[in-house]
């Protein structure tokens, strides 16, 4: 079977990767408006940084494994570490997301799934309690 056949349900219902595309552009944009999380992400790469996010939810979530054809494994938690990521940024963070999801509205049982992963990923990142 190709890299490109899919055969998670989820990842399928839920609208494939077009679904995580539109979900990073839309956390983007309030990252992008977000005086805390703003000034965290590359002002020269933001199209990259969604690029990279979009992709690397497509594989979580069942589909292609784009991202780790080109970053390698993801260890997210050592990636984030040159960033502060407070409990403030965290929180900054899920809003953005949460909001993001509001937006694309997927359906309820999917969006608990979604709200439960990004509520623990989001935890599990914190990796200092300075201001
Ligand atoms: C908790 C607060 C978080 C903060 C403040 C944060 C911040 C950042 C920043 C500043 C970057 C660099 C942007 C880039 O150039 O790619 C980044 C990258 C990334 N973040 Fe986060 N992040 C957080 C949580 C998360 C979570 C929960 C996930 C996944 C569910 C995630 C997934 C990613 C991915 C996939 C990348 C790109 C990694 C790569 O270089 O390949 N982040 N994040």
């Amino acid at each position: 079977m190709s890299d490109d056949v899919t055969v998670n349900a989820f990842f399928d219902e839920v609208g494939g990767q077009a679904f995580f595309e539109r979900l990073a552009h839309a956390f983007y944009q309030h990252v992008t408006a977000d005086d805390v999380l703003a000034p965290m992400y590359p002002p020269d790469d933001l199209p990259g940084a969604e690029r990279r996010l979009a992709l690397f939810l497509t594989q979580y979530w069942g589909g292609p494994t784009t991202y780790s054809q080109e970053r390698g494994h993801p260890r997210l938690r050592m990636r984030h570490m040159p960033f502060k990521v407070n409990p403030e940024a965290r929180d900054h963070w899920l809003t953005c997301m949460r909001l993001a999801l509001d937006e694309l509205a997927p359906a309820p049982a999917a969006r608990a799934a979604f709200d439960d992963y990004f509520d623990r990923a989001a935890h599990a990142m914190l990796n200092t309690f300075d201001a």
